[in-house]
Order: structure tokens, then sequence, then C-alpha cells
């Protein structure tokens, strides 16, 4: 077969226990760029000869390229198979899921998640393992190190291949089988969630809007919802995938899902609305008139899970990234199940997931999953919470109040200050970092300070420890604030201050959220003096 050895050079590659790499596209489409990032990831896992790889992306620009050179390099590394959902094209829990249905070696996902594509915007391309989870730390590592030495890749001379027709074909010793993109995750949707209840639920009137931001979920979503649930055409808006999602930042939050949110608070708002990310993976959740947060979306799963085919058996346990509001801990109290605080970043929930120590889990940003794959899951989210709606009878804000009544509110926020000079941010986190012992039983903004410390974890299945996971301080009042440093940002350095308020006077379970957080908000200022330290005057994104 023609092959090429290309001689290359280190690059400036994914950073360890990062799940992949994101950078701008014009980075990846430099000379070598991608090619040295791909062959490192094969070499990272031990080589592909003879493995089974599935390869999607989310359709944002430089995907289908992206897609031929890796391709191209599985051949000329020798590896058996390529799985490649139809056009490049597959969302990150459906390659999570063929990966494991197909028992292939692992998958390789080409997304920024819900950073915007184009030509000026961003890129990205991670590896997941067999388990259908993104790398573990050592892996990543592994990769990462040979970003730093790797001089060589190859690739075979070969043009373009079809990966537009379905079906299977030989490609240079390579066996490359094109598969529609939705059917297999359909399917699975379908095993779990009671397709004819809330299939009735949409005939008797129930009305839905589903904002798929222009990004991978729209196919996804118009066959499930409107062709299999039979909600009326239209429910999906934005549902052509296209490679600069539509010029806009396909991230389902109030303010990039603003058009979602006046319609959902508008005078003809529909029943639910939902929105998920470039890749979806993410999810946002949205009543008449009544947002939902991440946070309380996971905790209310978890209470009503139960009302789902899937998990009416109960749940093993559940799990949050530690940012993630303490209101999931509660539910999991009530219930006696186990409730599990883990790092920031979905890999840390595979381990757990595993090993059926959990079937829930969450985090703040927008992700939502079970063990049903090994990544977050948009569309799960959203079936699921079409299921409790179909079978409680209940609307968004009635099965939020009633939570709240049983096990109190946690008002939630997070503020971002991004694009923030590194040296500024590092600063202002090492300063903290130096006086959390001092703080218990300290003041500030008027709240006493209960406990400071920072975040490690022990992986309660493999036994490693991570350390350096975020600051965090409780107060006396139930208020929390945990300061931490992106580890996704393609900019500078974005600092995430996360904002929590336990409420449980029933007099108080309505208030106006940012007035419930502002003495927390005070608080988090005073202690880190983030304001002098990185001169911001206020936070660039609110969620
Ligand atoms: C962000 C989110 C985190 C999520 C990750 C990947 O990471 O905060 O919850 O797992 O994206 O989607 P961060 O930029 O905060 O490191
Ligand atoms: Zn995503």
């Amino acid at each position: 077969m023609p092959m090429q050895f290309a001689r290359t050079e280190p690059i400036d590659g994914q950073k360890p226990g990062t799940s992949g790499l994101r950078k701008k596209t014009k980075v990846f489409q430099r000379p070598h760029y991608l090619e040295n990032y791909v062959q490192s990831i094969f070499d990272g896992i031990g080589g592909v000869e003879g493995k089974t790889l599935v390869v999607g992306g989310d359709g944002r620009f430089f995907n289908d390229q992206a897609i031929q050179i890796i391709l191209r390099m599985a051949a000329a590394n020798g590896a058996a198979k390529c799985i490649v959902g139809q056009g490049g094209i597959m969302s990150t829990p459906a390659v999570s899921h063929l990966i494991r249905k197909r028992k292939a070696d692992g998958g390789l996902i080409l997304s920024a998640s819900h950073n915007p594509g184009g030509p000026d915007a961003d890129f990205g391309l991670k590896y997941n393992g067999p388990n259908g989870g993104p790398a573990t730390e050592a892996v990543t590592e592994r990769i990462y190190e040979r970003t730093k030495t790797i001089d060589c890749y190859k690739i075979i001379a070969s043009g373009g291949m079809d990966i537009d027709t379905l079906g299977l074909r030989s490609h240079q010793g390579m066996q490359v089988e094109i598969v529609d993109p939705v059917e297999d995750y359909a399917e699975l949707m379908e095993s779990l969630f009671d397709f004819d209840k809330i299939a009735a639920l949409f005939a008797s009137g129930f009305t839905m809007r589903f904002d798929a931001m222009h990004a991978v979920t729209g196919p996804y979503a118009k066959a499930i919802l409107e062709d299999r649930l039979g909600a009326a055409p239209g429910t999906v808006v934005n549902g052509t995938p296209s490679p600069d999602f539509g010029n806009g930042h396909p991230d389902p939050n109030p303010i990039w899902a603003k058009t979602l949110m006046d319609e959902m608070y508008g005078p003809s708002a529909p029943d639910f609305g939902a929105a998920s990310d470039g890749d979806g993976d993410r999810n946002m959740i949205v009543g008449r008139n009544c947002y939902v947060t991440p946070s309380d979306s996971l905790a209310l799963l978890t209470a009503q899970a139960h009302l789902a085919p899937a998990y009416a058996k109960g749940l093993a346990g559940v799990a949050r990234s530690m940012p993630t509001s303490r209101a999931v801990d509660r539910v999991a109290e009530s219930l006696g199940i186990g409730c599990y605080e883990t790092p920031t970043g979905w890999k840390f929930f595979g381990n757990l997931l595993d090993a059926g120590k959990v079937t829930l889990c969450g985090e703040e940003s927008a992700g939502t999953g079970s063990d049903h794959v090994r990544e977050k899951d948009g569309l799960w989210a959203v079936l699921l919470w079409l299921n409790i709606l179909a079978e409680s009878g209940k609307s968004v804000a009635e099965l939020l109040a009633d939570m709240w009544k049983a096990h109190g509110r946690c008002y939630y926020t997070r503020h971002d200050y991004e694009d923030v000079e590194s040296d500024k941010a590092n600063a202002m986190m090492d300063a903290l970092r130096g006086k959390l012992d001092d703080l218990p039983g300290t003041e500030a903004a008027g709240l006493t300070v209960e406990t400071a410390d920072e975040f490690a974890y022990d992986d309660p299945v493999d036994g490693s420890r991570s350390t350096g996971q975020g600051l965090r301080v409780t107060f006396t009042n139930g208020a929390r604030a945990v300061f931490r440093l992106s580890g996704t940002g393609t900019q500078g350095a974005t600092i995430r201050v996360y904002l929590e308020q336990l409420e449980t006077d029933p007099a108080k379970l309505d208030l106006d959220p940012a007035e419930a957080l502002a003495p927390v908000a005070r608080a988090a200022l005073e202690l880190s003096d983030l304001q002098a330290m990185t001169g911001r005057d206020a936070p660039d994104v609110i969620t």
C-alpha cells in the first residue's frame, strides 16, 4: 500500500488530565498538526493494529477533512476497521454507545463541544476508551508525553474515502463501515424509556420546543421526538447541523439559548423546552416560565428516575462534580443511596459507573447522564424528563416546587471571568489557597466561614488520587463558594466562581435567585480579592 512516513515535530498537545485537545481550527489545520496528535493518540494507546475504532464528529468546520486524515492514518497504522457515522456525523453519546455495543477498542470524537465552530473558531479531537468513556488520566498522560517527542507519523497516500454512502467497504486493507448515526442510539433510548407513555403525552396536546442549536442533535431529536414520539412537526428548531452552528454558540444555557428562553417565558410558551450543545452531550431544561438549573435537574431526575422503566428498580447511587450544587446530596440521603463528589470532568464518573456504584451522574455545566453510556447525554436527559412529566402528570414547575418543599432549595449560579491573564488568575488562586487554613471562623460580607479547603479526590474504585481540584469555602448559613480555573478554555485563563445558597424556609423557596445569592457572591469576592487581583469588575458570563 502506498504509505508515507511524514517527518514531524512535537506539538503543544493535550494537557494530561484533560479529555481531548481543543484548539483554534487554524491550529489544527497547520501542516502535520492534526496528524501529530492522531499519531500521538495511536501511540499512546499502544497502537491500533488489528483494532476497531468508532469515528464521528459534530459536523463543525474541518470535520469532514479531519475524518479523511484520521481514516488514512488508521489504515496506515494497521487498524482492522473504522465504524464511521454517515457524513462524518455522530453525537458524543452515540459514539459512546456504539463503542460499547460493537465492543470496539475505542473511538475518536471530533468536536469542541459547546464552543463555536468555523475557520476562525474552535476545533477539537478526543479519544474514548473501550468502555465508551473519555480516556483515563493514565492514558491522556501517555498521549501527552508522546506529543512532546513525536517525530514521525504514518498515513496512506490515497485520496478521500466515501463516508456518505451507508455500507461496509474495504479501503487499503482496512474495513470502513458507514452507519446511520441515529438508529442505534434511538433504539437504546426506546429500551430505556416508556415511548408509548411519552407519545400519549404528545398526543394529548402537550407542546415542546427543542433547540438543536444548528448542532449535532438535530437529526437525533427529529427522529426520536417528531418521528417516533409524534411531537408536532416544528418541535425541533435549528435542527440541521451546520459547520459554524448558524454562526452561533452551541452552548445550551440561558445566554446562548436566549431565543428558547424568551419563548419559554413568553405569552405562548410550550409546556416544555430543551436544548443541546455542539456534540449533543449537554442539555438545558426549561419549563413554562421556569428555568431548571442543571444542579436541580440532576437532583430531580434522581428523585423521580424510578418513573422510567430503565430505573424502575431504583438507583445504585449518584455522583456529582464538586462544583455542582449539593441539592442531589439531599435527595440521595432521603433515598438512602450513595452520593459521590468527584472532580470536574466526566471521566471521573466512568469508574463509578463501571463498578456499578452509581446509576446517575451530573455536572453543573449542563451535563447529566447514566450508566447507559459513558458520556453525558443531552437527549437522554430530555427523554427522562419527558418520561417523568408523562408519568407524573405534573408540570416542570410543580415537580420542582415539590422537590424544594421536601429537601430545601439550593439557589445556584456560576460566574465566569474569561480570558484573564494567566499570571493574574494563578496569583489570585495561589493567594486564596495560601489562606484557606486561616479562614474558618472569619467573617466575609456578613457570612461566617465554616470550612475551607482545596478539593482532592480519592477514587474509590482504582485508588488513584487527584489533587488541586478547586478551592471550596462553606459558610454557616448554608452557602458555599467554589473557585477553580477552567481546563477547557482556548484563550488565557477562565476563572469560575460557583455560588450556592441552601434555603429550607418554606417562605423563601421562591426568591429571585440573584437576590438569594447576593450575600455569598459578595463574600466570594471579598475572600478572593478577585477584582483587585485580576482587574475585572464583573463576570463575563453568568449562568
Ligand atoms: C467544562 C465544565 C465541566 C465539563 C467540561 C467538559 O470544564 O465546567 O463541567 O466536564 O467543560 O465538557 P472546565 O472548562 O470548567 O474545566
Ligand atoms: Zn459537549
